[in-house]
């Protein structure tokens, strides 16, 4: 079964093809669009995935060779609703003509399946550390469609605050690359910023990032690829150490991370020093991706889970919600 996905939740355009094989294609466009405004314009996003959607979804399947695929799938939620609508509308519409099933994807369910894609030794039941850009959470993955949640941030997800942290450093949009990359040239020793603790497993950014701003406004001298490494340090000190602490309380010894901020150089080489299994997908599935998409509502289809009968685009909607 070939299966296409299209992924319009924020600011990427994008859609692929999953077949057996695996990964037959996958285009992404990125809005430049929202560069000169240093953050994602709902309305310009919305817009820029109508002018694009048809043409993105057109190379995907010539890349792949597929004419007719056997499903369509799209992401439905959770993100932007203008820009959801635009691949939820186009998707269900070319199945409908097609006159094969849609899926309707979770976004975070899509990130959260992506190291299945990356890995065939992975399998149910894991870890799954979801870093995204409006999400962060970690979750217990039984099956597909089934998944508990251990853990979530209470107020920033760290993609969040790596843009804002770039943007306080003056760097430009979208910030966590950015970011990322200024902090290999930085030496993080010197400076001293808090790991946000909070309730049982749950997660906060945002005291962190308000300690980053406090800290550069105090201390204008600091070289900003030192704070952008000491803020990078504390960000992979919260999350290891939240990981850490779901495995003693599961007992599951098996990590599957996913989400933009899994593209992070510092985040990847302290996971896979953990002394268990971590599966971390390559750069580019990390990032929003068609691929994503096609990949979950193939497994969905598998799984037994078909077209619900109340399909629509929602801005909220967390992972094996109905
Ligand atoms: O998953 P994603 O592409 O979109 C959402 O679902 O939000 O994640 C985007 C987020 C952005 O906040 C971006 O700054 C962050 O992932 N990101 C990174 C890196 N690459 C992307 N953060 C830190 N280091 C990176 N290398
Ligand atoms: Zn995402």
């Amino acid at each position: 079964m070939r299966v296409l996905g299209i992924e319009t939740s924020c600011d990427e355009t994008a859609a692929g093809v999953v077949g057996p094989e695996g990964i037959l294609s996958d285009a992404t466009f990125t809005q430049l669009e929202h560069v000169r405004f240093g953050g994602v314009v709902p309305e310009i996003a919305g817009r820029v995935h109508a002018e694009r959607i048809t043409a993105t979804v057109d190379e995907a399947l010539a890349r792949a060779g597929c004419e007719r695929p056997d499903a369509v799938a799209a992401t439905a939620g959770p993100g932007l609703i203008g820009a959801l609508l635009v691949g939820f509308s186009w998707g269900r519409a070319s199945a409908f003509a097609w006159g094969v099933p849609f899926v309707p994807v979770n976004h975070l369910e899509a990130h959260l399946l992506t190291p299945l894609l990356a890995d065939a030794s992975l399998d149910f039941p894991f870890l799954a550390l979801v870093v995204s850009g409006g999400h962060t959470a970690l979750y217990r993955a039984e099956a597909v469609g089934r998944y508990a949640t251990l853990a979530r941030t209470v107020d920033d997800a760290a993609g969040e605050a790596c843009d804002k942290v770039a943007r306080l450093l003056g760097l430009g949009y979208p910030g966590g690359p950015l970011l990322d990359r200024l902090a290999t040239r930085g030496n993080p020793s010197g400076i001293r910023l808090p790991r946000p603790r909070s309730r049982g497993l749950d997660l906060s950014f945002s005291g962190l990032k308000t300690a980053v701003r406090t800290l550069v406004e105090t201390e204008p001298g600091l070289l900003p690829e030192d704070v952008a490494a000491a803020f990078l340090d504390a960000v992979v000190d919260v999350l290891v150490d939240r990981v850490q602490r779901a495995v003693a309380a599961t007992g599951i010894r098996r990590l599957a991370v996913s989400g933009g901020v899994a593209a992070n150089s510092r985040l990847r080489r302290r996971l896979a020093d953990l002394p268990f299994p971590v599966t971390l997908p390559p750069l580019t599935l990390c990032t929003d991706n068609g691929a994503m998409v096609a990949h979950a509502g193939r497994a969905r289809l598998l799984a037994g889970h078909g077209e619900p009968p109340d399909a629509r685009a929602r801005p909220v909607w967390a992972p094996g919600e109905p």
